[in-house]
């Protein structure tokens, strides 16, 4: 990973992954290692975001590091038509690494074709956001003590929901099960089932909850009304499922429920209260995370 881009969680290799799983823990247990000083990590966001700039910032800071950025694209020369290339070329003289988030699919490849230091992609469309991944992989470690042979429910906007469509491809090679919970307008991709297909990788598709019991993992994701060009056909959908605390009844009892955030009303607020909704912890690992993915692109472990 040393001084290479992240952009898609393919990049990685198995290895690769359970090296940040690994790093993950150690950056948990010694939350300040002064690895960054005299490095400024830019964080250049063209899409709002919560848990992943400040989270990315969080473990910059603790690192012993420097942040530049901007987390509205329209406060940056970009508001005078200025391009991605001329921006990234930019920001690349004032920093070590560019953590980037951009409503376009593929803008985070362009990104680090032309960039001549890393680039992290923090989410670039409906299509990938590999380092929410790699913090979901450390979370299903933590809380499962394995990533093989779990039992996955998906929940959500499995359409153009880019973390469900990283850590499918990073779960791949953990030899899972997938059940998938859908709207039928917001199915997965063919792209990713054929995926699943070649790989041998067991799935089913549904609209339903049914067989909460067998899951190890239920993932819900938000219907991302962002994504949608015709409002009617996000209020079609928008209110079609709707996690809630009775629902966990009967599930196995070390079942975590996981969520990216934000969440608008997919999972009722009484879920919070549940040993099993993991949601908030699993944010709180993003910075372990995000420390080890930067220390790894870094060269610095
Ligand atoms: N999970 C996630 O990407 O959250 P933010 O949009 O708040 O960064």
């Amino acid at each position: 990973m040393k001084g290479k881009s992240l952009v898609s969680i393919a990049d990685l290799s198995p290895e690769d992954i359970l090296e940040i799983v690994h790093l993950s823990g150690f950056f948990e247990k010694n939350p300040q290692p002064h690895l960054l000083e005299g490095k400024v990590v830019a964080t250049v966001f063209y899409e709002p975001s919560t848990r992943t700039r400040l989270s990315f910032e969080t473990a910059v800071q603790r690192l012993g590091g420097r942040i530049i950025g901007f987390a509205d694209a329209r406060t940056s020369s970009v508001r005078k038509g200025e391009s991605l290339k001329d921006t990234i070329l930019t920001v690349a003289n004032y920093s070590d690494l560019i953590v980037m988030r951009h409503p376009l699919e593929g803008s985070a490849r362009y990104a680090a074709e032309v960039s001549p230091i890393p680039i992290i992609n923090a989410g670039d469309g409906a299509n990938q956001h590999p380092t929410q991944t790699l913090l979901d992989l450390y979370s299903i470690q933590k809380t499962q003590g394995r990533l093989d042979n779990l039992t996955i429910f998906m929940v959500g906007d499995l359409k153009f929901g880019r973390t469900v469509h990283s850590l499918i491809m990073a779960m791949s090679h953990f030899n899972p099960r997938f059940v998938f919970i859908s709207h039928p307008d917001l199915r997965l991709p063919r792209e990713y089932t054929s995926f699943l297909r070649e790989r041998g990788i067991p799935f089913q598709e549904q609209t339903g909850f049914s067989g909460l019991e067998e899951a190890d993992i239920l993932y819900v994701t938000r219907v991302q009304k962002e994504r949608f060009s015709d409002p009617i056909e996000y209020e079609k959908v928008k209110d079609f499922y709707r996690l809630t605390l009775d629902m966990l009844q009967g599930t196995k009892p070390n079942m975590r429920v996981m969520h990216p955030l934000p969440r608008v009303d997919e999972i009722a607020i009484e879920v919070d209260s549940s040993p099993k909704a993991y949601y908030f912890q699993q944010a709180r690992n993003g910075v372990f995370t995000r420390q080890a993915i930067i220390a790894r692109i870094l060269g610095l472990m």
